[in-house]
């Protein structure tokens, strides 16, 4: 009788491997024969781990019998070197369990070659450094040059001329802003965002990022106030990107809140964790975006429209709350405004994060 999936999953561009619960190969495709070099006979009784060198299907097989019933465990990128090859691969995972008669026979591994996909993020990342970089020292010398002309160092300027420059100058803290942003993006995303996890004063990180800002609210007509508590525990945090995080959050709700609106910053303390939020009451988000806008380059479309960022700003601090251990989110109602808050583990005497 002819084997028909199987034949069907010779055929199939994935790597698969069926184990059974000691996680032993039972079975491979011809795919995973010819890319991993070991053919049907030859891998039964070995692991998947041994074969492929990807030492994380282990505990992903095993965290697979052990979970029973929840969501099926996927790695998102893996990296490894092929033994008969020696060239560098990379898979997305997944493991399926099979299921016999009484319970658990084995699991069904899926390795999908994400090798190309992988280095174009990786050229991608590398070519917006290096603009960025090169945008970065030609820019320094013009927003110099320009506030130069602006004060009237080089000579007076007419009332036109002042405008034109003032204009000018807009311009070139935003693009300055920009380029700061994607290069800080491309760093984090290259595996260069460094924690120095310090115990930090709540207080006086909110201080440090609302005082600047004042002005600028003023000037806008929105009251920008802060809810902080008596006595607040450490925190486990990076000060300074901390502080960006907050300067980024509050900026966001400048942006998106008319004139006679509030801003307000809030601490609380929880059991482990402490909560920063900033809620404004400005325009909202639609609830379709209020995931989408922690990507990069996403933003709210349609009235509430586009005000002159570039949607990097929250994929930013996601990064950096991420890599605290802790976690950002937003609730908000369109056209009452929203609140973002993140949070982050308290400070223990090791000094351990999380
Ligand atoms: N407080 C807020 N109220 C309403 N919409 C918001 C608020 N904060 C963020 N958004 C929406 O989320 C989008 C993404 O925000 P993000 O900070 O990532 O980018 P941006 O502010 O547009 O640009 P950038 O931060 O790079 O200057 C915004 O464009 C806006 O549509
Ligand atoms: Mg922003």
């Amino acid at each position: 009788m002819t084997d028909w999936p199987g034949l069907a999953l010779n055929h199939l561009s994935d790597a698969l491997f069926i184990t059974d619960v000691a996680q032993r190969i039972v079975w491979l495709n011809r795919f995973a024969e010819e890319i991993f070099g070991i053919t049907l006979k030859e891998s039964r009784g070995l692991s998947a781990a041994g074969i492929t060198g990807i030492e994380a299907l282990t505990p992903l097989l095993d965290d697979l019998f052990e979970r029973e019933s929840s969501p099926e465990p996927v790695l998102d990128k893996v990296e490894t070197v092929l033994r008969f090859s020696g060239k560098r691969y990379y898979f997305r995972v997944a493991a399926a369990p099979v299921e016999g008669p009484e319970g658990f026979a084995g699991a069904l591994l899926q390795l999908t070659d994400i090798t190309r996909f992988s280095e174009m993020e990786k050229f991608k990342g590398d070519y917006l450094s290096i603009v960025s970089h090169e945008f970065r020292t030609p820019l320094t010398s013009v927003v110099l040059g320009v506030e130069m002309l602006r004060t009237g160092l080089l000579g007076e300027l007419n009332e036109r001329g002042e405008e034109i420059f003032a204009a000018i100058g807009d311009d070139c803290s935003r693009l300055t802003k920009l380029v700061d942003n994607l290069l800080e993006l491309s760093r984090i995303e290259s595996g260069a965002i460094y924690i120095q996890a310090e115990p930090v004063d709540a207080v006086e990180l909110v201080q440090e990022a609302v005082r600047p800002l004042k002005i600028q609210a003023e000037n806008k007509g929105i009251s920008l106030v802060t809810e902080l508590p008596g006595a607040v525990p450490p925190v486990a945090a990076d000060f300074n990107k901390t502080v960006w995080v907050l300067t980024n959050l509050i900026g966001n709700a400048l942006r998106y809140t008319e004139a006679g609106g509030t801003i307000a910053v809030q601490v609380r303390v929880g059991r482990r964790r402490l909560y920063f939020s900033v809620r404004d009451t400005g325009c909202g988000i639609p609830p379709e975006y209020r995931d989408q806008i922690f990507e990069k380059f996403i933003q709210v479309r349609g009235p509430v429209g586009r005000k002159g960022g570039a949607g990097l700003g929250l994929a930013i601090s996601k990064e950096i709350v991420t890599a605290h251990d802790g976690e950002i989110w937003v609730e908000s109602e369109v056209g009452a405004g929203s609140t973002f808050t993140f949070s982050f583990p308290l400070f223990r005497r090791e000094g351990m994060l999380g």
